[in-house]
């Protein structure tokens, strides 16, 4: 079997074509987030046109990176269906079924809430319910606050109306709201920004293990993120699958993009973990458990990036480069064997969005990495407000229902992904709250007796901590689609 990175032939990436913050993030301290209304369709592709001389290519964000330059602001552009289908009747060969389903008809299936004075059904979101789908979404990433990213990128125009705008910014500690670091694990992208033989988007840091970028971080092929090149083989983690296609030529070099505006409450998810902790401190193998405790068992990681399952009793603090080499059953890096889920509860957030080495009734190892997500959120709201705050999630795939979709439902929402018992995600794991019928989230605690039996502590998620208010699906078309026939100009 070909392991040298060089045999396996990794596509030279169209760095020109691509847009910045797909395969390379913008990283940027905040970013505006425009959604907006086409109001005249007739100017709207010289509109477009304009667009595509303003947004930031992946070569300008990669340059960016690599130079430490400080630069701005950075433009992306990225359209509904509806907001395609006004530019071009070509879109209607795009293959995705959600995607032009549109994320308010998906909602329901995501187990987002559905009581209709519930603030997470898709009919009450700030943005992107069934009467406020946007036709496109504009963001401005730059490293000090935009008031009116339209202004910004010289992009005000009649022929589109905001919607709705979000100013997002990096929290002064640099975690999310909670108060975790994010992101830590993405999978490294596979591929060369260049036609040198070393030349790799993510080079592998230890050259004794080449399929992986950083210890830990396994290496997936650029189609499951940006159509048009070789996807994951989910017989086979190494070799090369078949290139992803989304239905029209033009759609090359794009990208779908899943955007979920999350409101975070966060006195009630640190609540719950008090309330949890309590419980747990009376059963005296778990006695002494703490609040910070509960709350990284939670997520999976501690509040530095550190994941659980190294078996810390407090926050070891600055996680290092090899923050990301574990696995949950001992097959992969540093971790011991925890298939049982004793250190690193089977419901928490992270091994519910990601189980790595611990195959699933789903999936195989090699079939795991065909799920994955490339991760740009970024929070939204001031810390220690009584205001509205949460994460602007945003994560680019080439099939939302393999990648997004599934890890919504399948995993996170999945409460007998193992067991019978293992409970829902308590991050964002739902349950359609508000139909009628038992509907309680609840999380697993394992542990072991004194006699040697392992017992299961199960709570119930009462109150909610994250509510979903908005977003949409989105695709975020390459350079030369934008110029050309997105533009009225092919
Ligand atoms: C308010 C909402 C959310 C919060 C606060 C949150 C928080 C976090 C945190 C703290 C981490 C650990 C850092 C890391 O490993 O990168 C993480 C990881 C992750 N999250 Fe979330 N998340 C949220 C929503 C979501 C959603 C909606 C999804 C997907 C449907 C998701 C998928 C993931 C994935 C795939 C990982 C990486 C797991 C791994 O590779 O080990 N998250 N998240």
């Amino acid at each position: 079997m070909p392991t040298s990175r060089i045999d396996l032939d990794e596509p030279v990436l169209d760095v020109d074509d691509i847009q910045g913050n797909i395969l390379t993030a913008f990283n940027t301290a905040c970013e505006q987030h425009v959604f907006l209304r086409v109001v005249d369709a007739e100017r709207f592709p010289t509109w477009v046109a304009r667009v595509a001389e303003t947004v930031t290519t992946m070569r300008a964000t990669w340059e960016r990176r690599q130079r430490r330059q400080r630069w701005g602001p950075l433009v992306a552009i990225w359209f509904s269906y509806s907001g395609l289908l006004k530019l071009t009747e070509t879109a209607r060969e795009i293959q995705d079924v959600p995607f032009k389903e549109g994320l308010p008809s998906r909602s329901r299936l995501l187990g987002d809430p559905v009581a209709p004075d519930s603030p997470g059904a898709c009919a009450n979101w700030r943005v992107g319910g069934p009467d406020r789908v946007p036709d496109a979404l504009l963001v401005v990433a730059s490293e000090e606050p935009i008031t009116d990213g339209l202004a910004t990128a010289g992009l005000a125009d009649r022929c589109v109306e905001v919607l709705h705008e979000e100013v997002c910014a990096r929290l002064p500690h640099g975690n999310e709201h909670f108060g975790f670091r994010e992101p830590v694990s993405q999978p490294g992208v596979r591929g060369r920004v260049g036609f040198g033989e070393s030349a790799f988007l993510t080079p592998s840091l230890d050259p004794t293990r080449p399929a992986e970028g950083a210890p830990g971080q396994s290496l997936v092929w650029p189609g499951e993120f940006v159509f048009g090149y070789p996807t994951q083989d989910n017989l086979d983690r190494i070799r090369p699958g078949p290139r992803s296609r989304a239905g029209p030529a033009w759609a090359r070099n794009g990208s779908l993009v899943v955007v979920r505006r999350i409101n975070q409450d966060v006195a009630a998810f640190n609540r719950f973990a008090g309330t949890v902790s309590r419980r747990l401190g009376q059963i005296p193998e778990l006695a002494g458990t703490t609040v910070e405790r509960v709350r990284a068992q939670l997520v999976g990681r501690w509040p530095s990036g550190v994941a659980v399952v190294h078996g810390h009793e407090c926050d070891p603090g600055a996680a290092g480069a090899d923050v990301n080499d574990f696995g949950y059953v001992g097959k992969w890096g540093a971790a011991g064997d925890d298939a049982a889920g004793l250190v690193c509860p089977q419901a928490a957030h992270i091994r519910k969005a990601f189980p790595r080495d611990h195959e699933t009734s789903m999936d195989t190892a090699e079939s795991m990495e065909t799920h994955r997500l490339l991760r740009r959120g970024i929070p939204f709201g001031a810390v220690d407000t009584d205001g509205e705050r949460g994460l602007m999630f945003v994560a680019f795939q080439t099939s939302l229902e393999r990648q997004f979709e599934f890890v919504q439902r399948s995993w996170l929402n999945n409460p007998r992904l193992r067991t019978a018992c293992d409970g829902h995600d308590p991050l964002v794991g739902q349950c359609n709250r508000g139909m009628t019928g038992p509907q309680e989230r609840y999380f697993a605690f394992r542990y072991r007796r004194a006699d040697g039996l392992v017992r299961t502590e199960q709570v119930v998620m009462r109150e909610e901590w994250t509510t979903p208010t908005g977003g949409g699906y989105f695709f975020a078309p390459s350079l030369s689609a934008l110029r050309g026939i997105l533009s009225g100009r092919a």
